[in-house]
């Protein structure tokens, strides 16, 4: 079945990239600036070469994850960590509501979709640069949105990786032949300058770090996104 129905674009932005000696003025900030959902970069240096943050710091920001008058603000959860089932659970218990994992991460894929949303949250998979989408013909229909990684997981600041945009395309036509409501969120190097090419692709939810926390006024950066996603 295909359906089409209007896309509303989610700008997400990555607090990797944010001032981890202030982060909940950053994720209030961000907020304030536009931001509709908080995307939080969970890495274990065993996955991924890096180390950032865990359950109890996503518990602490929950209460900042509200817009100025208060409407709760989706906390987006990327685990770049291996294996995946206990900490998903601990997030669950933190407060996320989206929680997606890379399903190479986890020896029983399915049975890690169903935990995190028997633990009330979203389930999503993510697909890093050279990941073959095979497993989505056995998952599609369990989960709530496709991350698709654009540039390699890991560090903040990277080049936007274009054969990314294939793969959005071909994620794009899997989720419309469903018929079903999930996000395709892309993640790494994007720039207010690349962001029309990567929705154009089919992505409607989209990861930014260091274009919003480098710069010096977030609300400018974001309003730009939306105002190249409009046009
Ligand atoms: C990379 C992370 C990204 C990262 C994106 O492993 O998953 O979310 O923060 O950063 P930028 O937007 O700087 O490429
Ligand atoms: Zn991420």
């Amino acid at each position: 079945m295909t359906t089409s129905r209007p896309t509303t674009h989610r700008i997400a932005p990555s607090i990797l990239s944010a001032d981890f000696a202030r982060l909940g003025a950053e994720v209030s900030d961000v907020i304030a600036a536009g931001a509709d959902w908080i995307h939080f970069d969970v890495m274990d240096n065993h996955y991924v070469p890096n180390l950032t943050f865990g359950p109890m710091v996503c518990e602490a920001l929950k209460p900042h994850a509200k817009t100025p008058d208060g409407q709760p603000v989706p906390i987006d959860v990327h685990l770049m960590i291996q294996p995946v089932d206990a900490l998903a659970a601990a997030f669950a218990k933190a407060g996320a509501d989206y929680i997606s994992f890379h399903p190479d991460a986890s020896p029983h894929v399915h049975r890690s979709i169903q935990a995190i949303r028997a633990a009330g949250c979203k389930p999503g998979l993510v697909f890093n640069p050279a990941a073959s989408l095979e497993v989505l013909d056995w998952t599609l229909d369990e989960i709530d949105l496709v991350l698709i990684m654009s540039v390699n997981p890991g560090f903040g600041g990277q080049s936007f990786i274009d054969s990314a945009l294939r793969k959005i395309e071909r994620v794009r036509q899997r989720i419309d032949a469903s018929g079903r409501d999930i996000r395709l969120e892309v993640d790494g190097g994007i720039k207010a300058d690349n962001i029309a090419r990567v929705a154009a692709a089919g992505a409607d939810t989209f990861v930014a770090g260091s274009a919003i926390f480098n710069a010096p006024d977030y609300r400018t950066v974001i309003d730009t996104m939306r105002a190249n996603l409009a046009g």
